[in-house]
């Protein structure tokens, strides 16, 4: 089953079309991973054609599992299939099934920043991961950033994912604290 989400055009932006990650997205992916920002944020960097196809085979993997659920996000320049290429990326990541529990990560593109489509993707992505889809049925989802990534906590906050705690740095990897945001179910 591929799942395909859609957002509805906003007053200075275009509507969004969320689809899984394609074998042919690698350039794009590659071309969207040279942004200083995107490494200074993410654990995850792709600098070749071949570790992008690597990843998307990962992602698709993750649909097939049920254990990560991942969204490339297009701009619709007219009708919703008329689609350009990946702007974007959210991500539900299973962290405890038991608990219901996952976390998602997200990224857009350094030439589309400051225009909704972060936390208008990431709405529409928590609404579907916290309602009746039954790949991956969550109770509850988090969302961690470091404490001076400010666009992200924005997004977090715009989104309504509540601040619940602040987290001690782990270096090498967090050498910063973080914060928690958490949005659960009922609140979709
Ligand atoms: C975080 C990120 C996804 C936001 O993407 P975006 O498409 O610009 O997000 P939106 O336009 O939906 O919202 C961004 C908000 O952050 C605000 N913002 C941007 N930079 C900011 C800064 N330095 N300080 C405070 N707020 C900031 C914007 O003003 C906007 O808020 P507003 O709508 O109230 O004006 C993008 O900056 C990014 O890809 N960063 C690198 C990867 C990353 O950090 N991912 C998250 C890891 S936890």
């Amino acid at each position: 089953m591929t799942v395909i989400l859609s957002v509805e055009p906003a007053a200075s932006a275009p509507a969004l079309r969320l689809r899984p990650w394609q074998t042919e997205d690698a350039v794009a992916l590659v071309a969207a991973h040279r942004d200083p920002l995107l490494r200074r944020w993410l654990t995850t960097s792709l600098v070749s054609d071949t570790e992008a196809r690597r990843w998307i085979d990962d992602q698709s993997e993750g649909w097939a599992t049920g254990v990560r659920l991942s969204f490339a996000v297009l701009e619709c320049s007219g009708k919703s299939s008329d689609a350009g290429r990946p702007v974007g990326h959210i991500a539900v990541k299973a962290t405890d099934s038991s608990k219901a529990l996952a976390t998602v990560g997200y990224w857009t593109s350094a030439e589309v920043r400051g225009q909704g489509i972060a936390s208008r993707a990431l709405e529409v992505v928590s609404r579907w991961a916290l309602g009746a889809q039954r790949i991956m049925p969550l109770a509850r989802l988090e969302l961690l950033h470091a404490v001076d990534n400010h666009a992200s906590c924005r997004v977090a906050e715009k989104c309504r994912y509540a601040l619940r705690s602040i987290l001690p740095a782990q270096p090498p990897a967090f050498p910063r604290e973080g914060h928690l945001h958490v949005r659960i179910n009922g609140d979709a």
